[in-house]
């Protein structure tokens, strides 16, 4: 799916270019290009100005396919219950919704932090008692002390897949990004994350390497995961458009003649053929070859407030990596590919739970987010 792999096909490509628009001629789209809001209007029954800037830095929290999967229930002015959308569940590689909580406590950590720049104190308490129960956490928020607080940080955070020097990770650097903001930690009963860094030619190093690839092999020819992949890949800039959610060509650097390949002849069947399929092993090895090597979270268990806060706390490290030039790349297939989902905490001879496996590496240069964000009003209920 590289660049090189499709210039074969840019004589085809570059003819067609004619009958095009200049829009998907160009480029794709981007977080930039579409407006915050669908036409929809402003403000919505219940939420303040604010409160909608607030729930609009959440919803810039990462997750799985960028399913974007949490919903917002005002039960009255400044009390919500944010929850998920079962039809944004990837119940093929996450059955237990163990990848849903880990981004819901991402976006959890955006909303603290937002509030706290617009002057409210954010009251969390998680209410969920199964992974599969839909309302999560109840929200209160009261004014209180304004935080100091870059909201750049929550604009700019993105995932980054290429480009990624082989320079190992810096101590400082490590130390400063796995630092714990206690400020922001607002679950009791949570256990402090846990963080191993391993340069890319350990030999744990080389473990996460060999079984990154051989897991994505593993998943990409698992029908079930690569149809549902497939429900989560907007090719089109129509589509793209339409869902605001989801992978796009551009969230998945797939850029020049390549993009405009795929943006106009590549559609769901095009992820289920055996070249689709073969072409994202390749480019996975190419990816855990360059790097700076691994990060790897691990708990002591997997109940709903320990995910809700490795969600928070992984996010809260993704807002200190661009001032470092550091990127981030989940790489979750060895999570939930067997046999590594049971062999990994053990091969690393880690206790416990493995929470988070994570390509790490400096960049030369920080792009910009792309990936697309639903509008405030669609995950919204009044
Ligand atoms: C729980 C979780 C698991 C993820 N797993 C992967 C993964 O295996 N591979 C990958 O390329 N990105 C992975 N991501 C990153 C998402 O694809 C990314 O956050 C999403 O597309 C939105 O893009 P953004 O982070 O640039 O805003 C994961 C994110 C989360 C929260």
């Amino acid at each position: 799916m590289d660049r090189r792999s499709f210039l074969k096909f840019s004589g085809k490509g570059i003819l067609l270019l004619g009958g095009m628009s200049m829009m998907s001629a160009c480029s794709g789209v981007k977080r930039e290009d579409l407006p915050r809001l669908n036409g929809e209007k402003t403000s919505l029954k219940g939420l303040e100005k604010d409160e909608m800037e607030i729930l609009y830095l959440a919803s810039l929290a990462p997750s799985g396919h960028n399913t974007q999967p949490w919903t917002v229930k005002i039960v009255e002015p400044k009390h919500w219950v944010i929850g998920s959308d079962k039809k944004r569940w990837l119940t093929t590689v996450d059955p237990d919704n163990r990848e849903l909580l880990l981004g819901m406590g991402a976006f959890i950590e955006n909303l603290v932090l937002a509030a706290g720049i617009f002057g409210y104190e954010a009251d969390v308490q998680i209410i969920a008692k199964n992974a599969s129960d839909l309302d999560i956490a109840d929200i209160r928020l009261r004014k209180g002390k304004t935080i100091e607080f870059p909201l750049e940080k929550i604009k700019k955070r993105r995932t980054v897949r290429s480009g990624y020097t082989d320079q190992v990770i810096k101590t400082e650097d490590l130390k400063y990004i796995t630092k714990h903001d206690s400020k922001s930690c607002t679950l009791p009963h949570a256990p402090s994350p846990h963080s191993f860094y391993y340069p890319n030619n350990s030999p744990q190093g080389k473990y996460l390497q060999e079984g990154t690839i051989e897991a994505n092999r593993k998943q990409a020819f698992r029908d079930p995961a690569q149809e549902e992949l497939a429900n989560w890949i907007r090719w089109s800039n129509k589509e793209a458009k339409q869902y605001r959610n989801g992978l796009t060509p551009e969230s998945m650097e797939i850029k020049g003649i390549a993009g405009l390949f795929v943006r106009n002849f590549y559609n769901r069947q095009s992820v289920l053929k055996k070249s689709f399929r073969d072409q994202t092993v390749d480019i996975v090895a190419k990816q855990v070859n360059t790097c700076g090597g691994w990060l790897v979270v691990n708990s002591s268990d997997s109940n709903i407030p320990t995910l809700i806060e490795y969600g928070k706390v992984f996010e809260n490290m993704l807002l200190r990596i661009r001032e470092r030039m550091i990127a981030i790349h989940p790489m979750t297939q060895m999570l939930e590919e067997e046999p590594w989902k049971k062999q990994i905490a053990k091969e690393l001879g880690l206790a416990g739970d493995v929470q988070w496996i994570l390509r790490i590496g400096y960049l030369k240069s920080y792009p910009d987010p792309v990936s697309l964000r639903m509008p405030v009003p669609w995950f919204v209920k009044t």
